[in-house]
C-alpha cells in the first residue's frame, strides 16, 4: 500500500490552524500523516497543543543561526528526518528562503486572513477594517519568495463585522479551520490522480 503523504506544520504563535489540521488527520478526515510540528519560537503556544495532541514539535530558533540559510538548513534536516512531502505554513511570522522554497518547489502552502491581493502582510484584518470593506475573507496560497504572492488554491469570503476586530477574527478563524481543510484535501487528492 502507498505511504500517507507526511505534512510538516510551521506555526509561531498559538496554533488554531494547526490543531484544526491535526484532528483532521487524527480523525482520518483528512489522508495524512503529521510527524512534526516545526516553530521558530520557543515558547509559541502552538507548543501546548502539539504536546496535547501527541505530536513532536521541534522548535529551532533561528536567532541561533548566522543566517537564515544557516536556519533553514538546520529545519530542513529534520523534514528530511522525517521524510515530509508537504510544508504547511499556519501562523508562521517568517519568510520563507530558497533553502526550503528550492527542496520543497510547489509544495509549500499558506494561509492568510484576507482575500488575497487584498491586504497581504501583517494584521490583515486591521487592515480591512480600516479600509472599511463590507467584506474579508481567507486565502489559502501556494508560497514563493514574496509576502502572501503565491498562486491561490483556494478562498472564502468573510463578512466584516463593522468596527469590531474581535467578531470579525472569530469569523475568519472558523472559517479559516474548515478552508485549510478543504485547501490540503484538494491538494492531496490532485496529487494522488497524478500517481
Ligand atoms: C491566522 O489568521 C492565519 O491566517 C495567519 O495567522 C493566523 C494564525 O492563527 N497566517 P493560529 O495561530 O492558527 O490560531
Amino acid at each position: 500500500m502507498r505511504r500517507k503523504p507526511r505534512i510538516a506544520v510551521f506555526a509561531s504563535g498559538s496554533g488554531s490552524n494547526f490543531e484544526a489540521i491535526a484532528e483532521a488527520i487524527q480523525s482520518g478526515e483528512l489522508g495524512a500523516d503529521i510527524p512534526v510540528l516545526i516553530t521558530d519560537k520557543p515558547l509559541a503556544p502552538v507548543i501546548t497543543r502539539a504536546e496535547r495532541l501527541g505530536i513532536p514539535a521541534a522548535a529551532v530558533n533561528p536567532k541561533a543561526f548566522p543566517d537564515k540559510a544557516a536556519f533553514e538548513r538546520t529545519v530542513l534536516a529534520r523534514l528530511r528526518d522525517e521524510e515530509i512531502d508537504w510544508i504547511v505554513l499556519a501562523g508562521y511570522m517568517r519568510l520563507i528562503g530558497p533553502t526550503l522554497l528550492g527542496a520543497f518547489p510547489n509544495r509549500i502552502v499558506n494561509i492568510h486572513p484576507s482575500l488575497l491581493p487584498a491586504f497581504p502582510g501583517k494584521d490583515a484584518v486591521g487592515q480591512a477594517l480600516a479600509a472599511g470593506v463590507e467584506t474579508t475573507g481567507v486565502t489559502v496560497h501556494f508560497v514563493d519568495e514574496g509576502m502572501d504572492t503565491g498562486p491561490v488554491i483556494l478562498q472564502r469570503e468573510v463578512p466584516v463585522v463593522p468596527g469590531d476586530r474581535e467578531k470579525t477574527e472569530a469569523a475568519i478563524h472558523a472559517i479559516e479551520h474548515e478552508l485549510y481543510k478543504e485547501a490540503l484535501q484538494k491538494l492531496l487528492a490532485e496529487e494522488q490522480s497524478r500517481v
